[in-house]
């Protein structure tokens, strides 16, 4: 196992401990982006956009410098995620058209949709780095593996709180 499978697995741990008393959605994507965060040296911006309202994303819980406040799921990798639903594992954001630079140190990302068992798009996770070509199959495999957990247990909640 990759030294980044093992940090992976040890965090998840952590999240479970911590998540193991009963708290809320905020609760919840405040400890992941911390843990996460805190966890990989190329993690240099960390954390989620809610769905407010249709086809509207807004800042969640972070961490790292100021992020943008709005993403309409038209613009960007993290519209581009919550559109089609799927991971968007950027090596070079500078050749994704329509990338909405926050940082102009950011140089890859990984996007993944965060999915309610009813399909609603509740969020994403964003993870960018100052690196080129950060992530590979294993984050993109694991951050699935997290978000798959977090829409099944909290999606539910989250929906309620996104304006018709
Ligand atoms: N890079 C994102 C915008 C969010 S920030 O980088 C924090 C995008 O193009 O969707």
């Amino acid at each position: 196992m990759s030294e980044k499978e093992v940090t992976y697995r040890e965090v998840f741990q952590r999240i479970d401990a911590l998540l193991s008393e009963p708290c809320d959605w905020i609760a919840v994507m405040s400890t992941v982006v911390c843990e996460l965060h805190h966890a990989f040296d190329n993690y240099n911006w960390t954390g989620f956009y809610r769905t407010v309202a249709p086809n509207l994303l807004q800042i969640g819980p972070y961490q790292g410098g100021h992020g943008c406040i709005d993403i309409p799921f038209s613009r960007g990798v993290c519209g581009a995620a919550a559109r089609t639903k799927t991971t968007q594992l950027v090596a070079d954001v500078h050749s994704f058209p329509g990338h909405i630079a926050c940082s102009s140190s950011t140089l890859s990302e990984i996007v993944v949709p965060i999915i309610s068992t009813s399909g609603t798009v509740i969020a994403v996770l964003d993870v960018d780095s100052d690196e080129r070509a950060s992530f590979d199959a294993t984050d993109k495999a694991y951050l699935e593996h997290l978000c798959a957990r977090l829409g099944r247990d909290y999606g539910h909640e989250a929906e309620l709180t996104i304006r018709s």
